[in-house]
């Protein structure tokens, strides 16, 4: 099998798998962390373009969220369909790696800890797109759509953002929607890998600071007048 008929099978692999997943996680999450993957890769040099595209299409094939926090799911996923399309141990044992190791919530909260146990220019460059994803107008999307399903206010100018949450206290969270670009969205910017990823972050980030501003004068259109 040629590595496009393998990224084509794997394409048809992930949209059958995620068919009824929930819109943060679907597979047009998965094909705009694949677009931003190809991006940020043409410009890095010494990147396999098979590993990054594999990996970019598998890394969100199942999510411990929804299997009771089961991690090793999806890797086993990964390796057991990449073993039928016959692809190298070696490219597997890449791939699952980057499954394993490219959540954003483990990069936040463990992730000194989990960056020594693996490290790759290819696992950068899928972080570094799936973050892509979770900041700019796409991000605000999928925050307010997030916090819709929970059922989260909007706003509430009096409960503050909180930044020193444990990964337990986070997950009980119910605070507002708004909160979450001070606790998450934009600290992503920092965090980014590559040069590419973080130009392209960097655009995104204003974005999102001038949604800010708006949201907030329509909040409170008085607030300038006297
Ligand atoms: P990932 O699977 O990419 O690691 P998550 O599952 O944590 O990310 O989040 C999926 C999407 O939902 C992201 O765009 C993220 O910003 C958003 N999201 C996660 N938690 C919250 C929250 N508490 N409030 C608003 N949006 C959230
Ligand atoms: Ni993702």
């Amino acid at each position: 099998m040629t590595n496009s008929e393998i990224v084509e099978e794997t394409i048809t692999f992930v949209k059958e798998t995620l068919k009824n997943a929930e819109g943060g996680h679907d597979w047009f999450h998965i094909q705009r962390v694949f677009n931003n993957s190809m991006l940020i890769a043409k410009e890095e040099e010494d990147v396999n373009i098979l590993v990054v595209s594999l990996g970019a299409l598998l890394h969100d094939i199942a999510d411990a969220k929804f299997n009771d926090g089961d991690e090793s799911l999806g890797p086993k996923m990964a390796e057991d369909f990449l073993l039928s399309l016959g692809v190298p141990k070696r490219t597997i044992n890449h791939v699952t790696n980057i499954i394993k190791y490219s959540s954003f919530k483990a990069s936040l909260t463990d992730g000194k800890m989990k960056k020594k146990l693996f490290s790759s220019k290819e696992l950068k460059v899928v972080q570094d797109a799936d973050r892509l994803d979770a900041i700019g107008a796409i991000g605000i999307a999928r925050a307010f759509n997030y916090g819709g399903f929970k059922n989260r206010a909007l706003y509430d100018p009096s409960i503050p953002p909180n930044l020193d949450m444990t990964k337990e206290e986070y997950k009980k969270s119910e605070a507002p929607t708004i909160n979450h670009f001070y606790e998450k969205l934009l600290l992503l910017q920092d965090k980014m890998n590559t040069d590419t990823g973080k130009q392209l972050a960097a655009e995104r980030h204003q974005y999102m600071i001038d949604f800010l501003e708006q949201f907030y004068q329509e909040w409170n259109p008085l607030k300038n007048l006297s």
